[in-house]
């Protein structure tokens, strides 16, 4: 069976001081290894003087990655940027030059992927020009979509530029993957790695839940190819939620021109649910055509051994198996 993994991570093996280039506070930076024993592929990722996740050489080793795909039986796989690179937060110009240069990175990485890696573009998203100029860029340099963070500070995936750079997405064939950062409540979730497993999931329904009311599939072509991360969060547990509020109190509404579970049929999610039940809940939900193995590869987090979750599924059939494994996203991504 042929398998497809559209959510991996990568990290370049050294970029330039971003902090000395543009000064500020908190830019990324890896600090590896300087010792010669088991440690040497592995690094630290820092965010200025904090460390925030430890990473090992597959995160920028084509090589490594390979064998590990090979031994998890993964034919082909498509690597993203992590969301601490993004740089939302900071001027435009900045944001499209680290946009550049980890696009430029993903791509050398590919080139060592033997066929077998492809790369999604970041944006400088808070700037929907410098977005589509640069996504426009990465398309013609060979990444095969772009991935999103799910917010830019305080917009949603309602806002009116959020939707216009979809739009021209749309228009331009790239198709989007969507993943959840700079997670709410951080004061609050900040014990026991909380803002992965409550704010991550509640940012995804977020994203969901105000592109549906917000009018955004409702303006957007149906050709826009668009998928949420980490199973759309808690998005189809609380589908019924949503569309019993929509049902009884026209201020749910918004802007939707139907009730939620109407526009099922204009989005994809991948499979990084971990859980048999919960990855059955979202093909009776979504339908098997809609979902896409996705590991979060090779972070800690991540699923181990890669794809188990749906090759094990004690439910789905064969074709089922096939369809979210790798034909959903050979079409979604014209692989
Ligand atoms: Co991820």
């Amino acid at each position: 069976m042929r398998v497809i993994d559209i959510h991996s991570h990568f990290f370049p093996k050294n970029w330039e001081n971003l902090a000395k280039k543009f000064g500020g506070e908190d830019w990324p930076w890896l600090r590896h290894s300087t010792q010669k024993c088991n440690d040497y592929n592995k690094a630290m990722l820092m965010q200025g003087c904090r460390e925030f996740r430890p990473i090992y050489a597959a995160c920028w080793d084509a090589n490594v990655r390979l064998e590990e795909m090979d031994r998890d039986g993964v034919d082909q796989q498509i690597i993203s940027a992590t969301p601490i690179l993004f740089a939302y937060e900071r001027p435009v110009k900045q944001a499209l030059y680290c946009a550049q240069l980890f696009n430029d990175a993903a791509l050398e990485i590919c080139v060592q992927g033997q066929e077998r890696l492809f790369a999604l573009a970041q944006v400088p998203l808070q700037d929907l020009d410098a977005s589509c100029q640069e996504v426009s860029r990465a398309k013609a340099n060979g990444h095969v979509g772009v991935q999103i963070g799910n917010h830019v500070g305080l917009k949603n995936m309602d806002d009116e530029a959020v939707l216009d750079f979809l739009q021209h997405c749309s228009d331009q064939d790239i198709p989007v993957f969507v993943h959840p950062w700079d997670m709410m409540a951080q004061e609050r979730t900040a014990n026991y790695m909380m803002g992965w497993t409550v704010g991550m999931p509640a940012e995804t329904q977020l994203s969901i839940v105000s592109m549906i009311l917000g009018g955004g599939f409702d303006r957007l072509s149906k050709n826009l190819k668009i998928c949420f991360a980490h199973g759309g969060g808690s998005f189809a547990f609380l589908l019924g939620r949503l569309e019993n509020a929509w049902i009884h109190r026209d201020i749910a509404r918004g802007k939707s021109q139907h009730p939620p579970s109407h526009y099922l049929d204009r989005f994809y999610l991948d499979s990084a649910v971990f859980d048999h039940d919960a990855l059955d809940l979202l093909v009776k939900k979504m339908g098997s055509d809609r979902l896409m193995f996705g590991s979060d590869y090779p972070f800690p987090l991540g699923e181990q051994p890669m794809g188990h979750l749906v090759d094990t599924s004690p439910s789905l059939d064969r074709h089922s198996k096939q369809q979210i494994l790798a034909e959903n996203a050979a079409h979604f991504f014209t692989l």
